[in-house]
């Protein structure tokens, strides 16, 4: 993901749109319930980076209208070419290295973006430039942290979390992704000089099967090859992880989705 490093760039098609689209249904009720407390409405001019397959940007463009504007950009557009509403603009855009507006957006938002970036403050410093003065900024990253505390009595907790516990540390130490970046989302934006900043963190206990377990499996199946590759797992560990994630019986509390919201100083 990005242009940084090659980390998945030999998962198929398919196997990354089933990923997006897992996260979609997960978090987006998460996303779009804290864009609503944000007052998104008719007329909104509104950016989207890395909207990935674009289900947030196709929300906000039902509710800006006919009036309004969403640009919708990737680094990768290849599953945004099949949105046709009128008042979304895709454009294939690197928020590392090309141009953005500056102070012209009501709203700019990402997902699980920034925690994929090797440089995350430039990214986030664009981002802000973009805003228009009394406009929006809001960020939702992940937090791996809280998928570390299986409930002790369970069998399988030690197993399970210390697997996924190698797992973040490889990413983080190969510097794939910020496993932990969800929790500086609150800062990030305070550090701007945003204001009005508010911050919320979204998890559950999920069960082996559901959505959000398949979410976490389909990460597991992008990071299985690397690491087996790393000789850091055997094809039985991964086996276990895929059968714990799938098992209806096997409860653990999700990763957390942190997200944070603030207000550019200046005019409304
Ligand atoms: C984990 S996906 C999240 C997609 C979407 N935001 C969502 O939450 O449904 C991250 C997205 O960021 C895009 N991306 C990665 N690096 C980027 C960059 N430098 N500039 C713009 N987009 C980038 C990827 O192509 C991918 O679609």
């Amino acid at each position: 993901m990005g242009d940084h490093h090659q980390f998945g760039s030999g998962e198929t098609e398919e196997a990354v749109l089933h990923r997006l689209r897992l996260l979609e249904r997960v978090y987006d009720p998460v996303t779009t319930r804290h864009l609503e407390t944000l007052g998104v409405a008719r007329g909104w001019n509104c950016l989207e980076v890395g909207a990935g397959a674009g289900s947030i940007a196709t929300w906000l463009s039902a509710k800006a209208g006919p009036e309004g504007k969403i640009v919708a950009t990737d680094i990768n557009t290849r599953f945004l070419h099949q949105i046709v509403n009128p008042n979304i603009e895709i454009r294939q855009h690197d928020i590392l290295a090309d141009p953005l507006e500056e102070n012209q957006y009501d709203l700019v938002h990402c997902r699980t973006l920034l925690m994929w970036l090797r440089d995350p403050g430039k990214a986030l410093r664009k981002m802000a430039d973009a805003v228009r003065p009394g406009g929006w900024l809001m960020l939702d990253e992940i937090d791996y942290g809280s998928i570390l505390s299986v409930e002790s009595s369970n069998p399988s907790a030690a197993a399970f979390s210390d697997t996924w516990r190698m797992g973040i540390e490889f990413l983080r130490k190969n510097r794939i992704v910020d496993p932990y970046f969800g929790r500086r989302v609150r800062n990030l934006i305070d550090q701007l000089g945003f204001i009005e900043g508010k911050n919320e963190g979204w998890t559950r206990i999920c069960r082996g099967g559901e959505p959000m377990a398949q979410f976490d499996l389909a990460a597991v199946q992008m990071a299985a090859q690397p690491m087996i590759n790393a000789g850091l797992i055997g094809p039985e560990k991964l086996e276990m992880m895929q059968g714990l994630l799938m098992d209806m019986t096997f409860d653990y509390p999700g990763l957390t989705m942190f997200s944070a919201w603030g207000r550019k100083p200046g005019e409304r």
